[in-house]
């Protein structure tokens, strides 16, 4: 059976590595004699906002909901459609709609690439994010009195509710569980936060005890933050709730070298809805247009979707390709922020006829 695939390749560089990743999509169809049929949406601040004063058509969910997953690049563009529209009318809308409440970024070093981290290698970096996606401190809850007066006050509420804690802090113990480190570190703050962060904890505590072959352990978020500078080689996957995981799953792959390679992966695991597959990186206006966007991000989410399709060999012949290919590829072929001097279509079509010829 065909999967069906939506494409919103979203605004600025998105737009140009999009066709980098269905290339290697395609390649790897033909390597697996798998049928993904992709249909393309124009839902960017750069079309359909400016035609229609939206980020999405009213009926988008029932557009979508008929697909299998979602391939999206990025979208934003702060000239046209300031930032928190342009996420909460379209990104943050999916997750929520769609209930994709599993957030997964890997962050690996790769051969070939150079990190910031000194005396690190591949090998020492490999380790999974699992952020919550749904609930937490992004809340819409809370609201602001006294506006412009001195007595000016505002609030913002953490919202945890025990289903979704636990689904997302089982999430992360069946990915450790199928992973030879087999451990579990947790993102905290109890100490400080005093009501939410220590219901986090009690919970982790409880979903632990079904996992008696995973080890566990729990850090507060600022010690933690230091832990992946200083010993990455520590962690195997670490469950976050939304704020803590989204400022990990930023600096887990800047500890990688580039956020140019960093996928990630919005779950609905129940596969009641679509999930949706992006890069870690934004529309980056400041290099788009010219066609020197490191593809990496955009072709390994590929790979995570193939992987959630149900096609385990196809989406580990793909991440092959593009360890193969940084390791080896010349400077002309890599792109400037990997210090090299090629561009988003040569980058991806070297890494296509990997998977082919392979
Ligand atoms: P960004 O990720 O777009 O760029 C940050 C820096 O990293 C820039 O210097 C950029 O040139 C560089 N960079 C990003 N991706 C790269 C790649 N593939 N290859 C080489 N260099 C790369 O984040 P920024 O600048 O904060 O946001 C720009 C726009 O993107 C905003 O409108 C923001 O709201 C949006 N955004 C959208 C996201 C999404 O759709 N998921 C996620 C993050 C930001
Ligand atoms: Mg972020």
């Amino acid at each position: 059976r065909a999967h069906r695939i939506a494409v919103i390749p979203g605004d600025g560089i998105g737009k140009e590595v999009v066709p980098a990743g269905l290339d290697v999509l395609r390649a790897a169809a033909d390597a697996f004699d798998l049928r993904l049929e992709f249909e393309e949406f124009d839902f960017a601040c750069a079309a359909y906002w400016q035609a229609h004063g939206a980020m999405l058509p009213q009926d988008w969910q029932t557009i979508l909901q008929g697909f299998d997953a979602i391939y999206f690049g990025a979208v934003g563009w702060p000239e046209v459609v300031p930032d928190h529209v342009s996420l909460w009318g379209s990104l943050i809308q999916f997750r929520r709609v769609f209930d994709q409440y599993v957030n997964l970024r890997p962050c690996r070093l790769m051969p070939g690439v150079r990190g910031p981290l000194a005396g690190r290698g591949p090998g020492d970096i490999d380790f999974l994010v699992v952020r919550e996606n749904t609930e937490g401190e992004y809340s819409s809850v809370g609201g602001r009195i006294f506006e412009g007066t001195e007595r000016e006050t505002v609030l913002q509420e953490t919202v945890m509710t025990r289903i979704g804690v636990d689904r997302v802090l089982r999430y992360a113990f069946e990915q450790a569980r199928r992973r030879p480190e087999r451990h579990l570190t947790s993102a905290t703050k109890s100490n400080g936060i005093s009501i939410s962060m220590p219901y986090w904890d009690e919970r982790v505590r409880a979903i632990a005890a079904e996992y008696p072959d995973v080890t566990w352990d729990q850090y507060h978020i600022d010690a933690l933050a230091a832990h992946f500078v200083l010993n990455p080689d520590r962690f195997d996957v670490v469950v976050a709730s939304n704020l803590f995981g989204d400022i990990l799953s930023d600096l887990g792959p800047a500890c990688t070298g580039t956020l140019g390679i960093a996928p990630s992966a919005n779950i609905n695991p129940e596969r009641r809805h679509p999930s949706l597959f992006e890069p870690v990186h934004g529309s980056a206006p400041d290099i788009a247009g010219r066609g020197v966007a490191n593809p990496i991000g955009q072709i390994w989410c590929g790979s995570m979707m193939l992987e959630h399709l149900g096609h385990p060999a196809a989406a580990a012949h793909v991440l092959a390709a593009i360890e193969s290919v940084l390791a080896e590829a010349s400077p002309r072929t890599l792109t400037p922020d990997l210090h090299g001097t090629g561009t988003t279509a040569g980058l991806g079509k070297a890494i296509a006829e990997r998977v082919r010829a392979t």
